[in-house]
């Protein structure tokens, strides 16, 4: 379906993320054919730098994250010839003037893109109203933080709820756009392999691994006020939970499936201060070495209080009270400065009842399904296999299904999916406000009791996968994350 012309606004226009991601996914759809050839980039920011000198900074700061093999003179003036630069104070709607002139026709589709800090959603939103910018076609994108606790979410929600409807706005997870992500939906819902299989009888547990080997870089203002379980628990890993677990969606219309992920949020088992203890790690890198080269303790990186307690990881044991999942743990973790950079989801099944072989039932491997993210897109199931020769001895084996080698085509970056889906106004992907405030629910008791015992959390060495109280979480129930029971090359 061809996109009709749309102004995009893009509220934070000289920040990091519109540098970094936005613009060069805008660049990357521009190249592919996809944006209609009036469509226009309003980057907004507060410097009254004027046009030239905001290209500048885009040649400056935002070519160099485009891919050398789409990059051509041709097409890198078209695309900026699509860029207009507007200054103004967003928090004050008395500057709006330049915003009002620069947009089109009010029936073209517009977008209100927040790259900005939370807490001017709703000035923004309000000004943009004050304006008569809000036209029928008007959407609004949320960028992470969505929020920083329950109160804070729920007052996101209703503020920005005040001028834009629901099905206006697009609260943006990026995890949701990863081509793996939505092809664990083609999974589970395009096959009939799994889904009957799909359930607490045949699936002994779940582990869901989001690691990075980068630090903190120059994020620290943000980052130290959020940490692990506010920058990537909350939102990313409870989205890919949610997909892991939620019901058959009757469609993949955006209420069908935000229902259901929506009923796994609801139903994820409560902690309380004791199960809370047992079941959820804390900790914080130290020095250590990732790549070979030495690394900083996160409290010795630039702007880092020097007594910080923000967590740069979190393991946790979660459970699920349904019908389908009860008494399967969902174990989460992620962590910056770890041993790998990956993104995976395991789910493994259980055990063979009895062996009709010459080798003990103990010898099977579990057959087990892994869904990698990152750093390549694929699957691969271990199944027990016979080993050539002489006699019935049985191995695992793998079977592998890499995504790049099976589909050619050229793929999207998940901000070039999301930013198209905003687009064409496509909501599936995108969270909605119960979701998030659903979300943040039951985050709360943790975040809670962190701040009311304000526990120093475990170190833990650059380079490694975490607290060894991380192992000892899963080890409990006989069990080890996949990359401790990997053998040594
Ligand atoms: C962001 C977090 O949402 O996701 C970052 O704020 C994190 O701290 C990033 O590094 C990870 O995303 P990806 O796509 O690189 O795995």
């Amino acid at each position: 379906m061809a996109l009709t012309d749309f102004d995009l606004v893009l509220f934070g226009g000289s920040g990091d993320l519109a540098m970094r991601k936005l613009l060069p996914a805008m660049y990357a759809r521009d190249v592919a054919n996809d944006l209609p050839p009036t469509a226009r980039i309003i980057c907004v920011g507060r410097q009254d730098s004027g046009q030239d000198a905001f290209l500048k900074m885009v040649e400056t700061n935002s070519r160099p994250h485009i891919k050398a093999s789409t990059m051509n003179a041709a097409t890198w003036s078209k695309f900026c010839a699509r860029i207009v630069y507007v200054s103004l104070n967003a928090s004050d709607a008395n500057t709006y003037a330049p915003l009002v002139e620069a947009l089109r026709d009010p029936e073209l589709t517009r977008v209100y893109y927040l790259a900005t800090p939370p807490h001017l959603f709703a000035l923004i939103c309000d000004n943009l109203e004050e304006n008569g910018l809000v036209t029928p076609n008007s959407r609004v994108v949320l960028e992470k933080p969505l929020g920083r606790d329950l109160a804070s979410a729920k007052q996101i929600n209703a503020e920005v709820g005040k001028v834009f409807q629901e099905s206006q706005i697009y609260r943006i997870d990026h995890y949701l756009g990863k081509e793996t992500v939505q092809n664990l939906m083609a999974l589970r819902f395009g096959n009939i392999l799994f889904e009957p299989l799909w359930r607490r009888e045949w699936i002994s547990d779940v582990q869901i691994t989001i690691a990075e080997k980068l630090g903190v870089g120059n994020r620290m203002g943000y980052y130290d006020t959020s940490g692990a379980l506010r920058d990537m628990l909350q939102n990313h890993l409870l989205q890919l939970l949610c997909i892991v677990a939620m019901e058959p969606p009757t469609s993949i219309a955006p209420d069908a499936v935000r229902d259901e992920k929506l009923q796994v949020l609801r139903s994820l088992k409560k902690f309380t201060p004791t199960t809370l203890a047992q079941n959820i790690v804390r900790g914080q890198y130290r020095a250590g070495h990732v790549d070979g080269a030495t690394v900083p303790s996160y409290r010795d990186e630039p702007d880092a209080p020097q007594h910080s307690r923000t967590e740069t990881f979190v393991a946790m044991k979660a459970e699920i009270d349904t019908w389908r999942w009860a008494g399967v743990p969902f174990y989460l973790r992620t962590g910056k400065r770890m041993a790998d950079s990956l993104a995976e989801i395991v789910v493994r099944f259980k055990q063979i009842p009895h062996s009709i072989f010459n080798q003990p039932t103990s010898s099977f491997q579990p057959n087990c399904l892994v869904i990698r993210l990152q750093p390549d897109e694929g699957l691969s199931l271990n199944l027990m296999a016979k080993t050539p020769g002489e006699g019935m001895r049985l191995k695992p084996a793998e079977l592998e299904l890499d995504f790049r080698e099976s589909f050619k085509t050229p793929r999207m970056d998940a901000y070039e999916r999301l930013l198209l889906d905003v687009l064409r106004g496509q909501l599936t992907l995108f969270m909605r406000g119960d979701e998030l405030e659903a979300a943040w629910e039951w985050v709360e008791p943790i975040l809670e009791n962190w701040e009311q015992n304000d526990n120093a959390p475990i170190p833990y060495t650059a380079g490694t996968w975490g607290p060894a109280a991380a192992s000892a979480l899963i080890g409990r129930d006989g069990l080890q994350w996949r990359e401790e029971a990997l053998p040594e090359d």
